[in-house]
């Protein structure tokens, strides 16, 4: 499995406090099955992320883990707030893009209610020839989101469910409504240490999507297919449509 959502460089925004904790994630990650991870950082204006600094960063992650035996790799980009993203060129969207792969961007939505902003952003992105992948739905769940997030994915953009909210006592049932009306598309974890929070484990939120009927046939998709596709690069459609 692909991770598209995790704070796993070390010492960098609120994620891996050091070398140690990114190893114990990568640790996490082999045991629940998950072989490559797109390291997102922040880009937000209250996280000092050097975008032309990523590359390196991650290059020197995976030396690292490659020489404590580690199977894991990790792969570049970014979490981009919906705030700063109108504000970076284009060669730094690539930069933060995930996987690398030039094409998907993982959109961080403005706190409170999801607003005309986050609709304004993806439109601007894809007349850049990017593709939005949102992040955080879990935060912004109110009345209109669902309409909204049917509106985005019909505007060419996905949505990204942290894993362990499919499971969280207090996000659970909303999720799985998110989830009944088509607008969750790939899982990620959003780790940021494996001291504490979640874990690098992506396959803890499958569980409840296997009680919607029209998603189990799509669940290879949703798990692998889709995240293959998001960090080569390619443009994904969904098997399934918004019902909002
Ligand atoms: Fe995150």
């Amino acid at each position: 499995m692909i991770d598209l959502h995790c704070h796993i460089l070390p010492g960098l925004d609120d994620g891996a406090s050091d070398l140690d904790d990114s190893a114990a994630m990568a640790e996490q990650a082999e045991l629940n099955g998950v072989t490559q991870i797109c390291a997102t950082p922040h880009i937000r204006h209250d996280h000092d992320v050097r975008i032309a600094e990523i590359a390196d960063r991650v290059d020197a992650l995976n030396a690292a883990l490659a020489n404590l035996g580690r199977q894991t790799r990790i792969l570049t980009g970014g979490e981009v707030a919906e705030s700063i993203v109108e504000h970076l060129d284009d060669s730094e969207l690539r930069a933060v893009s995930l996987g690398g792969g030039g094409r998907w961007v993982l959109l961080e939505p403005a706190p409170g209610p999801l607003s005309d902003g986050l609709g304004a952003a993806v439109r601007g992105l894809e007349r850049r020839g990017f593709r939005s992948l949102i992040a955080h739905p879990e935060r912004h769940l109110g009345l209109d989101l669902f309409e909204r997030l049917g509106a985005l994915t019909r505007a060419g953009a996905l949505v990204q469910v942290t894993a362990a909210t499919m499971v969280d006592h207090a996000a659970a049932v909303g999720m799985l409504q998110l989830a009944r009306a088509g607008v969750v598309h790939v899982l990620g974890s959003d780790a940021h240490s494996a001291k504490i929070g979640r874990p690098v484990d992506i396959a803890i939120g499958l569980e409840p999507l296997w009680e919607v009927d029209f998603l189990t046939p799509h669940i290879e998709w949703i798990v692998h297919q889709a995240p293959a596709a998001i960090v080569r690069g390619d443009d994904v459609e969904p098997p399934y449509r918004p019902l909002t």
